[in-house]
């Protein structure tokens, strides 16, 4: 039987105080006891990009990180991405305008993949920016509306 740990930390700028299982992982934290489904689990084995969220501003892969390792930690997911006013984020703004997903499983993580390095590098080439997201994989619309959608969205934070 897993031990219960208490935790403190930020999600999508709200304090939680939570008590979970040892064994919880920050996916079904965030899933099930948060109601945040827009993070979706795909392979479970950190390896399609699908769960990421950030984590301190960096991308972690939710499916296999434990939910009492963000103690103390600033967890940002998909549903933190818009404005209190609904105002979408300028990757999400760009990602519709280029028809950037076909089933959209991919695109949270893709948003945060994407969110991260925007903010570490406001003009990236798009060497960098498909570097970046060889570990977001998508099934359907393939990566140029998705390289482009970024890179027009980094056009409007610069200017
Ligand atoms: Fe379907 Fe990317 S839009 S997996």
């Amino acid at each position: 039987m897993a031990t219960e740990l208490s935790i403190e930390t930020v999600v999508n700028g709200q304090s939680v105080h939570a008590t979970v299982p040892s064994n919880r992982t920050l996916s079904q934290f965030l899933r099930d006891d948060l109601g945040l489904t827009g993070t979706k689990v795909s392979c479970a084995l950190e390896l399609c990009g699908t769960c990421t969220v950030l984590l301190d501003g960096s991308p972690v892969s939710a499916c296999t990180l434990l939910a009492a390792e963000i103690d103390g930690g600033d967890v940002l997911t998909v549903e933190g991405l818009a404005g209190s006013d609904g105002e979408l984020d300028p990757l999400q703004r760009a990602f519709l305008d280029h028809g950037a997903f076909q089933c959209g499983f991919c695109t949270p993580g893709m948003l945060l993949t994407a969110k991260a390095l925007l903010a570490r590098d406001p003009d990236p080439s798009e060497e960098t920016i498909r570097e970046e997201l060889h570990g977001n994989i998508c099934r359907c619309t393939g990566y140029v509306p998705i390289v482009e959608a970024i890179q027009a969205a980094a056009r409007e934070l610069r200017r």
